[in-house]
């Protein structure tokens, strides 16, 4: 798979054109929501893993020094709680363009904070994708984000303002908590 995923997703189209649909947000999608929607509501989705698998060589990192930033494993049993948006259709080509870089649209069962669920999509970046990092030991992925800056802005900012952002859904992330006490206490030292 090339490094621009944008082409791939316009044939995503997993839901009828002219209804709105609900995009399950679990990065930046969580703390930076600079896109319209008509409502947004708390959310998790099941069996899948927040981690930060994904290299960033377009927003958080470069390709000489790319940045790590959230991927979703398949996980039986794991929860992952984040933010939905009921959006329009159009929406989604924006998306695409921010999310090109690996990630492609997904269908999943968002499961809403209220009980209802319903049926969403979700951006995911799978292992066979060329900006695919894969696992590393926290303490390496720390120092890793810790160092790597990209045209959006330090990696740092990225996993912090996420950790804030899951802290005030009450939201458990033994991952995402894990690297943020380590890169706070790389940056802060
Ligand atoms: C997401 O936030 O749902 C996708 C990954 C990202 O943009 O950080």
């Amino acid at each position: 798979m090339t490094l621009d995923t944008t082409r791939l997703n316009r044939e995503r189209n997993f839901f009828a054109t002219g209804q709105t649909l609900w995009l399950f947000g679990y990065g930046s999608l969580i703390w930076k929501a600079e896109f319209p929607f008509h409502e947004r509501r708390p959310a998790h989705i099941e069996g899948w893993a927040r981690r930060f698998w994904q290299g960033s060589h377009d927003h958080r990192g470069t390709p000489e020094a790319p940045g790590r930033v959230a991927t979703l494993i398949e996980s039986p049993g794991a929860i992952c709680q984040g933010m939905a948006y009921r959006i329009d259709a159009e929406v989604l080509g924006p998306l695409d363009v921010r999310e090109k870089n690996g990630y492609l649209r997904e269908r999943v069962t968002l499961h809403f904070a209220e009980g209802d669920h319903a049926e969403g999509l979700i951006y995911l970046a799978t292992a066979d994708n060329a900006a695919f990092l894969g696992a590393a030991p926290l303490d390496e992925m720390a120092h890793q984000i810790a160092a790597a800056h990209g045209p959006s802005g330090a990696n740092r900012d990225y996993l912090l303002h996420l950790a804030d952002a899951l802290e005030e859904l009450g939201a458990e992330d033994r991952h995402v908590f894990g690297l943020a006490a380590r890169v706070r206490g790389i940056t802060e030292a």
